[in-house]
């Protein structure tokens, strides 16, 4: 496993080749990864996992923001990234404009709550937003509701328990039905004859968990992942590489403990990331 000490830029040589990182306090962010491959084959990625810091839900704003900026300096310092992705709600919301002030020569790509396009979408007119409780009280999060949503009921259902379901989830581990099931019951709303018809999926780690959310949910409902939208993004600002050459195998995963367990290392693997 690379440890971010251990791990130095010599090897990457030109611009053109430099890396993309995707960043998430643990494997949310793969979600991201997974649809920016899709679009962008032919570019090198390096994912970097803050899971010394998971869960980042619960963080206290101040240490947070000094943190992710902190990780970031070393990050840029020792892969010159093209592009990095903050493929984390609960950190986009509070640090994005930080970390372009304080590397304004980096693009950053955020991911924020699909807000907008979820109101674009309804036909109820109930949108709930799933997120981590620290994404939910944001400022940037009211924002969001305010500049693009005033017309819809938004109900903010900030979730403490399911981005460590995922987690477990995706390493195989059984998870208790009722503990979903009792995060995600405050997204379903009957107002009026009207019932909530989209859930903003606005932590990253939940996308893994979708299936069992189809599964408990008490009626269907469009559940909104933007990694799509984020890929679309991040391709548009990227300059084309002319050498199209295939990255995967310089690609890498990067984990903040420098040691993530064995179920992660295989998952990581799945994805063709060396750790
Ligand atoms: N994946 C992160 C997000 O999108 C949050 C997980 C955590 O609590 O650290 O908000």
């Amino acid at each position: 496993m690379h440890h971010l000490a251990q791990y130095t830029a010599t090897n990457i040589s030109s611009r053109q080749d430099a890396p993309v990182i995707v960043f998430d306090s643990g494997i949310g962010g793969l979600t991201v990864l997974r649809e920016a491959r899709v679009l962008m084959p032919d570019r090198h990625f390096i994912y970097v996992a803050d899971d010394a810091g998971f869960p980042y839900g619960s963080w206290e704003e101040p240490a947070l923001r000094e943190r992710i900026v902190s990780l970031f300096a070393d990050l840029i310092r020792r892969f010159h990234p093209q592009l990095c992705v903050i493929a984390c709600n609960t950190a986009s919301t509070l640090v994005l404009d930080d970390l372009r002030q304080a590397f304004p020569d980096t693009p950053f790509v955020g991911t924020v709550p699909a807000i907008k396009p979820a109101a674009e979408r309804t036909n109820s007119g109930l949108v709930s937003v799933l997120a981590t409780p620290g994404t939910v009280k944001r400022a940037y999060t009211r924002d969001l509701i305010q500049s693009f949503a005033t017309q819809c009921h938004v109900r903010l259902v900030g979730a403490d328990r399911l981005a460590t379901l995922a987690e477990a989830h995706i390493r195989g581990e059984k998870i208790d039905d009722e503990l979903v099931l009792e995060q995600i019951t405050p997204c379903f709303i009957e107002k009026d004859g009207k019932r909530t018809d989209i859930v903003v999926l606005a932590c990253t780690h939940y996308p893994f968990l979708a299936n069992v959310f189809r599964r408990l949910a008490p009626w269907p409902v469009d559940w909104l992942d933007p990694a799509e939208a984020i890929a679309r993004r991040m391709l548009s600002l990227l300059p084309e590489n002319k050498d199209k050459i295939l990255h995967h195998h310089d690609d890498l995963a990067v984990f903040t403990s420098g040691k993530p367990d064995y179920a992660i290392r295989r998952l990581l693997q799945g994805f063709g990331l060396r750790n």
